[in-house]
Protein backbone atom coordinates (compact mmCIF):
# COMPACT_ATOMS: atom_id res chain seq x y z
CA UNK A 1 0.00 0.00 0.00
CA UNK A 2 1.18 3.40 -1.09
CA UNK A 3 1.34 5.42 1.59
CA UNK A 4 4.19 8.04 0.60
CA UNK A 5 4.00 11.67 1.38
CA UNK A 6 1.31 11.52 3.77
CA UNK A 7 1.73 12.29 7.46
CA UNK A 8 -0.65 10.07 9.88
CA UNK A 9 -1.35 9.99 13.32
CA UNK A 10 -2.08 6.68 15.30
CA UNK A 11 -3.47 6.57 18.71
CA UNK A 12 -2.90 3.46 20.65
CA UNK A 13 0.58 3.26 19.17
CA UNK A 14 2.50 1.72 21.96
CA UNK A 15 0.52 -1.65 22.18
CA UNK A 16 -1.03 -4.31 20.03
CA UNK A 17 -3.03 -3.68 16.98
CA UNK A 18 -1.90 0.24 17.38
CA UNK A 19 1.78 -0.78 17.23
CA UNK A 20 0.63 -3.07 14.50
CA UNK A 21 -1.20 -0.23 12.06
CA UNK A 22 2.33 2.18 12.92
CA UNK A 23 4.79 0.11 11.93
CA UNK A 24 2.69 -1.21 8.58
CA UNK A 25 1.77 2.33 7.77
CA UNK A 26 5.22 3.44 8.66
CA UNK A 27 7.01 0.73 6.45
CA UNK A 28 4.23 1.64 3.43
CA UNK A 29 6.11 5.36 3.13
CA UNK A 30 4.00 7.56 5.55
CA UNK A 31 5.39 9.58 8.53
CA UNK A 32 3.91 8.21 11.35
CA UNK A 33 2.63 10.48 14.91
CA UNK A 34 1.78 7.73 18.27
CA UNK A 35 -0.41 9.03 20.52
CA UNK A 36 -0.59 6.62 23.74
CA UNK A 37 -0.48 7.37 27.55
CA UNK A 38 2.51 4.56 27.33
CA UNK A 39 5.87 4.77 25.39
CA UNK A 40 6.03 3.22 22.17
CA UNK A 41 7.98 0.14 21.73
CA UNK A 42 9.16 0.54 18.26
CA UNK A 43 10.88 3.43 15.96
CA UNK A 44 8.37 5.97 15.32
CA UNK A 45 8.96 9.48 13.61
CA UNK A 46 7.13 10.92 16.76
CA UNK A 47 5.08 10.54 19.63
CA UNK A 48 2.74 12.46 21.93
CA UNK A 49 2.33 11.17 25.14
CA UNK A 50 -1.66 12.03 26.29
CA UNK A 51 -4.25 10.38 28.27
CA UNK A 52 -6.74 9.81 25.39
CA UNK A 53 -9.38 9.65 28.48
CA UNK A 54 -8.56 13.25 30.00
CA UNK A 55 -10.13 16.14 28.01
CA UNK A 56 -6.88 18.42 29.02
CA UNK A 57 -4.42 16.19 28.00
CA UNK A 58 -6.13 15.61 24.50
CA UNK A 59 -6.27 19.12 24.12
CA UNK A 60 -3.00 19.59 24.75
CA UNK A 61 -2.36 16.64 22.35
CA UNK A 62 -3.90 18.56 19.46
CA UNK A 63 -1.63 21.26 20.07
CA UNK A 64 1.29 19.29 19.78
CA UNK A 65 0.39 17.29 16.34
CA UNK A 66 1.00 19.25 13.02
CA UNK A 67 -0.56 21.94 11.72
CA UNK A 68 -1.67 19.53 8.62
CA UNK A 69 -1.95 16.35 8.09
CA UNK A 70 -3.31 13.17 6.45
CA UNK A 71 -5.21 10.56 8.66
CA UNK A 72 -6.00 9.35 12.23
CA UNK A 73 -5.98 6.30 13.29
CA UNK A 74 -7.96 5.77 16.64
CA UNK A 75 -7.02 2.33 17.85
CA UNK A 76 -6.43 3.59 21.63
CA UNK A 77 -9.14 1.63 23.73
CA UNK A 78 -9.77 -0.14 27.02
CA UNK A 79 -11.26 -3.36 27.27
CA UNK A 80 -15.03 -3.71 29.12
CA UNK A 81 -13.07 -4.87 32.55
CA UNK A 82 -11.91 -1.24 33.31
CA UNK A 83 -14.16 0.75 34.64
CA UNK A 84 -17.63 2.10 32.66
CA UNK A 85 -16.77 5.66 32.88
CA UNK A 86 -12.94 5.21 31.98
CA UNK A 87 -15.17 3.05 28.21
CA UNK A 88 -17.14 5.90 28.00
CA UNK A 89 -14.35 8.26 28.08
CA UNK A 90 -11.28 6.19 26.63
CA UNK A 91 -13.50 4.50 23.49
CA UNK A 92 -15.74 7.50 23.16
CA UNK A 93 -16.00 10.63 24.44
CA UNK A 94 -12.28 11.31 24.27
CA UNK A 95 -11.96 9.78 20.80
CA UNK A 96 -14.53 11.96 19.60
CA UNK A 97 -12.83 14.77 21.33
CA UNK A 98 -9.54 14.28 19.33
CA UNK A 99 -11.25 13.75 15.97
CA UNK A 100 -13.47 16.71 16.51
CA UNK A 101 -10.58 18.87 17.66
CA UNK A 102 -8.35 17.93 14.55
CA UNK A 103 -11.10 17.88 11.97
CA UNK A 104 -9.25 21.20 9.97
CA UNK A 105 -6.16 20.16 10.61
CA UNK A 106 -6.45 17.37 8.12
CA UNK A 107 -5.91 17.62 4.32
CA UNK A 108 -8.44 17.36 1.53
CA UNK A 109 -8.45 13.93 1.39
CA UNK A 110 -7.28 12.62 4.44
CA UNK A 111 -8.56 9.13 6.11
CA UNK A 112 -9.84 8.35 9.80
CA UNK A 113 -10.11 5.03 10.54
CA UNK A 114 -11.85 4.32 13.96
CA UNK A 115 -11.33 1.18 15.77
CA UNK A 116 -14.75 -0.56 16.78
CA UNK A 117 -15.68 -4.54 17.12
CA UNK A 118 -17.13 -7.30 16.29
CA UNK A 119 -18.77 -6.41 19.67
CA UNK A 120 -20.47 -3.26 18.48
CA UNK A 121 -22.65 -5.34 15.91
CA UNK A 122 -25.75 -4.86 17.83
CA UNK A 123 -25.92 -1.59 17.10
CA UNK A 124 -29.43 -1.47 15.00
CA UNK A 125 -31.02 -2.63 18.79
CA UNK A 126 -30.06 0.75 20.43
CA UNK A 127 -30.02 2.85 17.37
CA UNK A 128 -32.26 5.80 19.10
CA UNK A 129 -29.84 6.05 22.25
CA UNK A 130 -26.85 5.93 20.08
CA UNK A 131 -28.30 8.75 17.84
CA UNK A 132 -29.05 10.82 20.93
CA UNK A 133 -25.39 10.47 22.08
CA UNK A 134 -24.34 11.43 19.02
CA UNK A 135 -26.28 14.60 18.62
CA UNK A 136 -24.45 15.88 22.05
CA UNK A 137 -21.35 18.82 21.97
CA UNK A 138 -18.35 17.97 23.43
CA UNK A 139 -17.19 15.36 26.22
CA UNK A 140 -18.65 17.78 29.28
CA UNK A 141 -21.97 17.37 27.88
CA UNK A 142 -21.61 13.60 26.81
CA UNK A 143 -20.65 13.06 30.06
CA UNK A 144 -23.81 14.63 31.81
CA UNK A 145 -25.90 12.91 28.83
CA UNK A 146 -24.61 9.47 30.12
CA UNK A 147 -25.37 10.42 33.68
CA UNK A 148 -28.76 10.39 32.96
CA UNK A 149 -28.79 7.20 30.66
CA UNK A 150 -26.32 5.21 32.58
CA UNK A 151 -24.70 2.45 30.89
CA UNK A 152 -24.49 -1.29 32.76
CA UNK A 153 -20.99 -2.11 33.61
CA UNK A 154 -21.29 -5.54 31.77
CA UNK A 155 -22.17 -4.34 28.12
CA UNK A 156 -20.14 -0.95 28.52
CA UNK A 157 -17.95 -2.10 25.81
CA UNK A 158 -20.27 -3.54 23.34
CA UNK A 159 -22.58 -0.20 24.33
CA UNK A 160 -19.83 2.20 23.13
CA UNK A 161 -18.60 0.32 20.32
CA UNK A 162 -21.92 0.47 19.08
CA UNK A 163 -22.23 4.08 19.62
CA UNK A 164 -18.89 4.64 17.98
CA UNK A 165 -20.22 2.84 14.27
CA UNK A 166 -23.57 4.73 14.84
CA UNK A 167 -21.69 8.74 15.59
CA UNK A 168 -19.00 7.16 12.32
CA UNK A 169 -22.16 6.54 10.30
CA UNK A 170 -24.00 9.69 11.10
CA UNK A 171 -21.08 12.05 10.73
CA UNK A 172 -18.47 11.01 7.91
CA UNK A 173 -20.57 11.94 4.84
CA UNK A 174 -21.08 15.80 6.48
CA UNK A 175 -17.19 15.51 6.74
CA UNK A 176 -16.81 14.06 3.27
CA UNK A 177 -18.75 16.67 1.52
CA UNK A 178 -17.34 20.18 3.26
CA UNK A 179 -13.91 18.98 3.69
CA UNK A 180 -13.08 15.44 1.65
CA UNK A 181 -12.20 13.82 4.84
CA UNK A 182 -13.16 10.29 4.06
CA UNK A 183 -14.31 8.32 7.85
CA UNK A 184 -14.89 4.81 8.77
CA UNK A 185 -14.61 1.94 11.18
CA UNK A 186 -13.60 -1.14 11.29
CA UNK A 187 -14.55 -3.93 13.50
CA UNK A 188 -11.95 -6.26 14.21
CA UNK A 189 -13.14 -9.88 15.61
CA UNK A 190 -10.76 -11.55 18.83
CA UNK A 191 -6.96 -10.63 18.20
CA UNK A 192 -4.23 -11.81 20.28
CA UNK A 193 -2.88 -8.41 22.22
CA UNK A 194 -2.33 -7.90 25.56
CA UNK A 195 -6.38 -7.14 25.89
CA UNK A 196 -7.48 -10.59 24.67
CA UNK A 197 -7.86 -12.09 28.11
CA UNK A 198 -9.56 -9.27 29.35
CA UNK A 199 -12.11 -9.87 26.42
CA UNK A 200 -12.74 -13.45 27.76
CA UNK A 201 -13.18 -12.55 31.22
CA UNK A 202 -16.17 -9.84 30.31
CA UNK A 203 -17.50 -11.92 27.96
CA UNK A 204 -17.66 -15.31 30.27
CA UNK A 205 -17.30 -18.55 29.34
CA UNK A 206 -20.49 -19.02 27.57
CA UNK A 207 -20.33 -16.68 24.84
CA UNK A 208 -16.59 -17.42 24.37
CA UNK A 209 -17.45 -21.13 24.03
CA UNK A 210 -20.64 -20.63 21.67
CA UNK A 211 -18.13 -18.09 19.88
CA UNK A 212 -14.94 -20.81 19.07
CA UNK A 213 -16.80 -23.03 16.96
CA UNK A 214 -17.98 -20.10 14.56
CA UNK A 215 -13.73 -19.32 14.61
CA UNK A 216 -10.53 -20.87 12.67
CA UNK A 217 -8.59 -18.39 15.33
CA UNK A 218 -8.27 -15.10 16.85
CA UNK A 219 -6.29 -12.68 14.30
CA UNK A 220 -3.10 -11.66 14.79
CA UNK A 221 -2.55 -7.52 14.83
CA UNK A 222 -0.86 -8.01 11.43
CA UNK A 223 -3.21 -9.19 9.89
CA UNK A 224 -5.35 -5.86 11.16
CA UNK A 225 -3.01 -3.59 9.88
CA UNK A 226 -3.28 -3.80 6.32
CA UNK A 227 -7.19 -3.41 5.42
CA UNK A 228 -6.84 -0.12 7.95
CA UNK A 229 -3.43 1.12 5.93
CA UNK A 230 -5.85 0.42 2.99
CA UNK A 231 -8.08 2.67 4.01
CA UNK A 232 -5.76 5.58 5.29
CA UNK A 233 -4.81 5.43 1.10
CA UNK A 234 -6.38 6.93 -2.04
CA UNK A 235 -6.45 3.60 -3.00
CA UNK A 236 -10.15 3.51 -0.59
CA UNK A 237 -11.01 7.18 -1.57
CA UNK A 238 -14.67 6.37 -2.80
CA UNK A 239 -15.75 4.41 0.67
CA UNK A 240 -16.65 6.52 3.16
CA UNK A 241 -18.98 5.66 6.46
CA UNK A 242 -18.65 1.96 6.44
CA UNK A 243 -17.73 -0.32 9.02
CA UNK A 244 -15.55 -3.28 7.97
CA UNK A 245 -15.42 -6.28 9.37
CA UNK A 246 -11.97 -7.62 10.18
CA UNK A 247 -12.52 -11.18 11.56
CA UNK A 248 -12.20 -14.36 9.79
CA UNK A 249 -15.44 -14.07 9.43
CA UNK A 250 -17.11 -14.59 12.65
CA UNK A 251 -19.81 -11.58 12.79
CA UNK A 252 -21.21 -13.41 9.40
CA UNK A 253 -22.14 -15.78 11.61
CA UNK A 254 -24.45 -14.13 13.52
CA UNK A 255 -26.56 -13.51 11.21
N1 LIG B 1 -7.70 -7.29 20.83
C1 LIG B 1 -8.92 -7.57 20.41
O1 LIG B 1 -9.37 -8.73 20.46
C2 LIG B 1 -9.80 -6.48 19.84
C3 LIG B 1 -10.95 -6.84 19.14
C4 LIG B 1 -11.76 -5.86 18.61
C5 LIG B 1 -11.44 -4.52 18.76
N2 LIG B 1 -10.33 -4.18 19.46
C6 LIG B 1 -10.01 -2.76 19.58
O2 LIG B 1 -8.78 -2.50 18.96
C7 LIG B 1 -8.15 -1.39 19.57
C8 LIG B 1 -6.72 -1.77 19.97
O3 LIG B 1 -6.78 -2.79 20.96
P1 LIG B 1 -5.57 -3.75 21.30
O4 LIG B 1 -6.12 -5.10 21.38
O5 LIG B 1 -4.44 -3.45 20.42
O6 LIG B 1 -5.27 -3.28 22.82
P2 LIG B 1 -3.91 -2.95 23.56
O7 LIG B 1 -4.22 -2.88 25.01
O8 LIG B 1 -2.82 -3.85 23.10
O9 LIG B 1 -3.59 -1.48 23.02
C9 LIG B 1 -4.39 -0.38 23.40
C10 LIG B 1 -3.51 0.85 23.45
O10 LIG B 1 -4.34 1.95 23.84
C11 LIG B 1 -3.63 2.70 24.79
N3 LIG B 1 -4.55 3.39 25.68
C12 LIG B 1 -5.49 2.86 26.49
N4 LIG B 1 -6.06 3.82 27.23
C13 LIG B 1 -5.46 4.98 26.88
C14 LIG B 1 -5.60 6.32 27.33
N5 LIG B 1 -6.45 6.66 28.31
N6 LIG B 1 -4.82 7.26 26.75
C15 LIG B 1 -3.91 6.93 25.80
N7 LIG B 1 -3.74 5.68 25.35
C16 LIG B 1 -4.50 4.72 25.89
C17 LIG B 1 -2.81 1.68 25.58
O11 LIG B 1 -1.73 2.28 26.27
C18 LIG B 1 -2.37 0.74 24.48
O12 LIG B 1 -1.14 1.15 23.91
C19 LIG B 1 -9.03 -1.02 20.78
O13 LIG B 1 -9.87 0.06 20.41
C20 LIG B 1 -9.85 -2.28 21.01
O14 LIG B 1 -11.08 -1.99 21.62
C21 LIG B 1 -9.48 -5.13 20.00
Amino acid sequence: MNLNGKTIVVTGASSGIGAEVARLVRLSGAHVIGVDRNDPLISLDAFVKADLGDPASIEEAIGALPDKFDGLVNAAGVPGTAPCDLVARVNYLGLRQLTEGIIEQLNPGASIVNFASVLGGEWLQRLELHKALAAVNGFAEGEAWLAGNPVPQATCYQYFKEALIVWTFGQAQEWFLEFDIRMNCVAPGPVFTPILGDFVTMLGEERVANDAPRMKRPGFGDEIAPPVAFLLSDAARWINGVNLPIDGGLASTYV
